[in-house]
């Protein structure tokens, strides 16, 4: 599974690339709107993100007509060959994956909460479907459940659309992303922290540092 990073924080970015276990970044407009350099052109970030970060890189349209997001998706496209062009699950949203797809842009269809909506997106050819699921936990629905059901009908077809797990809310999310096979699971910073953390790794490590500093040796 790869995995991304869900933010717009060019630190946070630079340092879980520096970790060497980051294939990608996806960014949404509220992500943006987040950061203290708001003020910043969003094209720039885009830029500033795809020289950072070797892998898909991804930017969201803020238009809703299906013209306008041509528009917009090919203006995203053009910033770096690994721009994938997010775009949200309509009518007209879909109308465009199908549109920029023929162009050779490659789409990440966002906002994704029902099997049927995912189904959709990879009929009209999109390179990403982005179910949500921490959102559909809060609203009392099982988010894991749908990228199960996702993963069948895909599997069931030979779609080749991947699926890319979002709004992940803690580390359990991220395991049952693996398990149930899905291609990517973007993460927010304080999550891909938490995978690397365990007390029993810290106190065994403590453990091991101590009793080695009791035989005052070096490793030359
Ligand atoms: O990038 C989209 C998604 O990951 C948003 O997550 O936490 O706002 O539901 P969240």
């Amino acid at each position: 599974m790869k995995i991304f990073i869900d933010t717009a924080n060019i630190d946070e970015i630079r340092q879980a690339n520096d970790w060497g276990i980051l294939d990608g970044v996806t960014t949404n407009p509220s992500l943006v709107a987040k950061e203290k350099d708001k003020g910043k052109d969003f094209k720039a970030i885009v830029k500033e993100i795809c020289e950072i970060v070797h892998g898909d890189i991804s930017a969201e349209v803020v238009a809703t007509k299906y013209e306008d997001i041509l528009h917009e998706g090919r203006i995203l496209a053009k910033i770096h060959k690994n721009v994938v062009v997010k775009v949200p699950l309509t009518p007209d949203g879909l109308k465009a994956v199908k549109t920029l797809k023929a162009e050779g842009i490659r789409t990440n269809v966002t906002l994704c909460f029902s099997a049927n909506q995912a189904l959709l997106a990879a009929k009209a050819g999109a390179y990403i479907i982005s179910p949500f699921i921490g959102r559909l936990d809060d609203a009392g629905h099982d988010g894991i459940e749908l990228v199960e059901e996702i993963r069948e009908i895909y599997d069931n077809y030979e779609f080749e659309t991947k699926i890319l797990v979002a709004s992940i809310r803690n580390p359990v999310h991220v395991k049952q992303a693996a398990m149930i096979g899905a291609d990517i699971a973007t993460i927010p910073f304080k999550v891909i922290e938490q995978l690397y953390r365990h007390p029993l790794t810290d106190a065994g490590l403590k453990q091991f540092l101590d009793d080695w500093a009791k035989l005052g040796q070096q490793i030359k």
